[in-house]
């Protein structure tokens, strides 16, 4: 850290302190900058001394004068040292200040974040405010042996995908997972672990993603050009690294939570179809359809879940239907309808005991209600019906329309469609049917003229 002398001198309080010792000298003086320039001066200076201003290895200036003179170089050295220590305590507070910053910018963003990916992209985003760096990933342990798989990565890796592996036992990565310490190569070229593909690497930090219990994965920032990162870019990186491991864990752990939770409720619902064993895969075409109307229609996230899930339960209420009615072969008595009318409501018991269920309730309560209020349990009709049971009202129509019943033939896919037109405004919404026609699946099926493009699942 360079001190200019000329700056401390312009410092009114010591500025004033050297010039009353200079107008107490009885000869000339001279003082210049490390550079020869005259910052001050007065009398003339006949002959003497030149007494180096230091602080520590460096030459911050000089003063020229008479032995008594030396006092004065001794003062500005002493100065000049008090201003480098300064600067250092500013310096590191301002550093502390950022990391306090950021990390609790990061906690914040990412306490809320239940998703792995998510997390680690604002892990980077984060570090790219204050570490300087042209490539960064973080990585998890995969699934077999010795694997890395990419959660997130910005820069060249980016490129590679989500799907990219690394190997975990190698280079500076299989090091750092090794020991479980963060590692600072500023001269990758001259590292012995230099990997064959980090050519383009000048200067690399990897910190292992550490929880309390174990480490996860490894995130790794590099430079093009060799940088001299130092002790405290470390110590940020890996501190960000240590936030960016639990948010990770606790991300994954919901997400096994998730995945209990949605194998639970489809091995319910399979069982329950499995009860009728002519209905063979109803509920994932249900599903299909009615996730490709949602995502036509422009739902958001949280809305195609809940659509997926009431979708997947639409009929569980049959559960509470008697086998002899739900399984009969002919038609029904106008009792033995009724009987079978009650499902939808029995449904929504069901899934209303389950506190994560209960946005769903009206998408299986109301999957047999008409737009135009002719349907049941509660008769309601337009908008009042949720877009959610409307949705799976011409999903599950449009499935058991085409499917073979064992006293019925299944209809063929055009009559089928053009029921749907047919019964636009009168049994279903008319918006829906139309975002129906316009899905994905329907593309599919015009465009391979096939019945079976339109089966899910075949
Ligand atoms: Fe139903």
């Amino acid at each position: 850290m360079t001190i200019k002398i000329g700056k401390l001198l312009k410092k009114p309080g010591f500025g004033a302190v050297v010039r009353g010792l200079v107008d107490g000298l009885k000869e000339g003086v001279r003082i210049e900058d490390q550079d020869g320039d005259l910052l001050l001066a007065a009398g003339e200076v006949v002959s003497g001394a030149v007494y180096p201003v230091m602080v520590g290895d460096e030459l911050c200036g000089r003063v020229k004068g008479a032995p008594e003179v030396e006092a004065i170089a001794r003062l500005l050295a002493y100065e000049a040292g008090r201003e480098i220590e300064r600067r250092g305590l500013v310096t590191e507070t301002l550093h502390k200040y950022k990391e306090i910053t950021l990390l609790y910018d990061l906690v914040e963003k990412v306490a809320s974040c239940l998703d792995r990916r998510e997390v680690a992209r604002l892990v980077i985003e984060q570090a790219r405010r204050v570490i300087e760096f042209d490539r960064m990933s973080l990585w998890v342990l995969g699934r077999e042996e010795g694997g890395l798989e990419l959660l997130a990565a910005h820069g060249q890796a980016a490129e590679a995908g989500e799907t990219a592996t690394m190997r975990s036992d190698q280079g500076v990565v299989g090091s750092v997972l090794a020991s479980g310490q963060a590692e600072i190569v500023n001269d990758v070229a001259a590292d012995s672990r230099f990997v064959a593909g980090a050519a383009r690497i000048g200067s690399l930090m990897c910190a292992p993603l550490k929880t309390s219990e174990a480490i996860i994965g490894v995130s790794c920032l590099s430079s093009e050009q060799p940088v001299s990162y130092k002790a405290e870019d470390l110590k940020l990186f890996s501190t960000l690294t240590y936030q960016a491991a639990v948010a990770i864990e606790n991300a994954s752990l919901y997400e096994q939570l998730q995945e209990a939770f949605y194998t639970t409720v489809y091995t319910l619902a399979e069982t329950i179809e499995k009860r009728d064993p002519y209905t063979g895969n109803h509920t994932k075409r249900v599903m299909e359809y009615s996730l490709a109307i949602g995502n036509t229609l422009g739902l958001g996230q949280q809305d195609l879940t809940r659509l997926q899930l009431a979708a997947v339960l639409h009929d569980v209420g049959k559960i509470g239907v008697r086998d002899n009615v739900l399984l009969k072969e002919g038609p029904l008595t106008a009792e033995e309808f009724a009987q079978i009318k009650q499902h939808s409501a029995y449904g929504a018991e069901i899934v209303c005991n389950i506190k994560k269920m209960k946005d769903i309730i009206p998408g299986v309560r109301h999957h047999h209600e008409r737009f135009d209020g002719r349907g049941y349990p509660d008769g309601l009709a337009g908008e009042e019906i949720d877009l959610i049971a409307r949705i799976i009202a011409v999903a599950d129509t449009f499935d058991a329309m085409i499917t073979d019943r064992p006293y019925r033939k299944g209809l063929d896919i055009d009559t089928a469609f053009a029921e749907l037109r047919k019964n636009a405004g009168g049994q279903f919404d008319p918006r829906v049917v139309e975002a129906f026609f316009a899905t994905d699946i329907m593309e599919a099926y015009y465009s391979a003229g096939s019945r079976r493009r339109i089966m899910p699942g075949e």
